[in-house]
C-alpha cells in the first residue's frame, strides 16, 4: 500500500506544533499500525531527520501506552482494540491517515504523539489500592466467598488498562470511565469495602484537581474504550460517591 500520513509534530510542551505530511510506500496490510510507524521512522533516521516520537511498550493491548488518535478516533477505526493491535488491513491503498496525540489539558503533550498521563497515576495513588496485612498471616483471598456476578463485574472493571482513550474521546476530557473502573473493581469485593468511603472521595477529588472535565453523558468513552469498560461503572461510582458524601 502507498499512503499519505499526516502526523502531529511538536518539539516539546511549549512548542505550538503542526501537522506534517509523510508519504510512505510498500506498506504490507499484515503490518501492525506501530510497525508501519517503525518503517516511517527508519526512513526518517536514514535521511538524517528526527523520527516521530510515539509511546508503546507491550504492543499486545496490555500496557495502555499506545495513545494514538487515528483519523479522528481514539485507537483508530476498529473497536475494542488498542492502536498497537490495529493492522494496516483496516486501511486502503491511497488512504490519507491523520495521526495525533490524545488532546486533554490533563494530558499535556511531551513530544509529537507522546502525552504525559501521570495524572492517572496520581488518581490511582489517591485510592486505587487496598491496605492488607502482609506479615505472614494474611488470609487467602479465595477463602472469602464472593457472588459470581460481583466477581465477574469486578474482573471486567479491572481490565481497564489506563490508556486514556476515554478521556481523549470525551468532548469534556472527562476521566469518569477510568476512575469509575478503578473504584468499581474494589467496591464490588469485600476486600475493597474497608476503605471504600475514603477511596471514592479521594480519587474523585484528585480527578477534579488534575483538570479533567465533567461527564457529558454521551457515552463516547464507552464506545472508544478498547476494553469495553461499561458506563454502568460510572453509575456505580456516582452511587458510591453519594453514599460516601453522607458518611464523610
Ligand atoms: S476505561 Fe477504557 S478507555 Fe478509559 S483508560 Fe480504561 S481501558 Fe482506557
Ligand atoms: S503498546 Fe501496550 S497497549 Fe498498545
Amino acid at each position: 500500500m502507498n499512503l499519505t500520513l499526516k502526523i502531529w509534530r511538536q518539539k516539546n510542551a511549549d512548542d505550538k506544533g503542526k501537522m506534517v505530511d509523510y508519504p510512505i510506500s510498500n506498506i504490507s496490510e499484515d503490518m501492525s499500525f506501530l510497525e508501519m510507524l517503525d518503517v516511517l521512522n527508519q526512513e526518517l533516521i536514514d535521511k538524517g531527520e528526527e523520527p516521530v516520537a510515539f509511546d508503546h511498550d507491550c504492543r499486545e493491548g496490555i500496557c495502555g501506552s499506545c495513545s494514538l488518535y487515528i483519523n479522528g478516533r481514539a485507537h483508530g477505526p476498529d473497536t475494542l482494540i488498542t492502536a498497537c493491535q490495529l493492522h494496516m488491513r483496516s486501511f486502503k491503498d491511497g488512504d490519507t491517515i491523520y495521526i495525533e496525540p490524545w488532546r486533554a489539558t490533563a494530558f499535556p503533550v511531551i513530544k509529537d504523539l507522546i502525552v504525559d498521563r501521570t495524572s492517572f497515576d496520581r488518581i490511582q495513588q489517591a485510592g486505587g489500592f487496598i491496605s492488607v496485612n502482609t506479615s505472614g498471616n494474611t488470609q487467602d483471598a479465595n477463602a472469602i466467598p464472593i457472588e459470581k456476578q460481583n466477581a465477574d463485574m469486578a474482573f471486567d472493571a479491572a481490565t481497564c488498562i489506563g490508556c486514556g482513550a476515554c478521556v481523549a474521546a470525551c468532548k469534556n476530557s472527562s476521566a469518569m470511565l477510568f476512575v469509575s473502573a478503578k473504584v468499581s473493581q474494589f467496591a464490588l469485593l469485600p476486600q475493597g469495602r474497608v476503605e471504600a468511603t475514603d477511596r471514592v472521595l479521594n480519587m474523585v477529588k484528585q480527578m477534579d484537581d488534575e483538570g479533567f472535565g465533567n461527564c457529558t453523558n454521551t457515552g463516547a468513552c464507552e464506545v472508544e474504550c478498547p476494553k469495553g469498560i461499561s458506563l454502568e461503572n460510572i453509575a456505580r461510582m456516582n452511587r458510591e460517591y453519594l453514599a460516601a458524601s453522607f458518611k464523610g
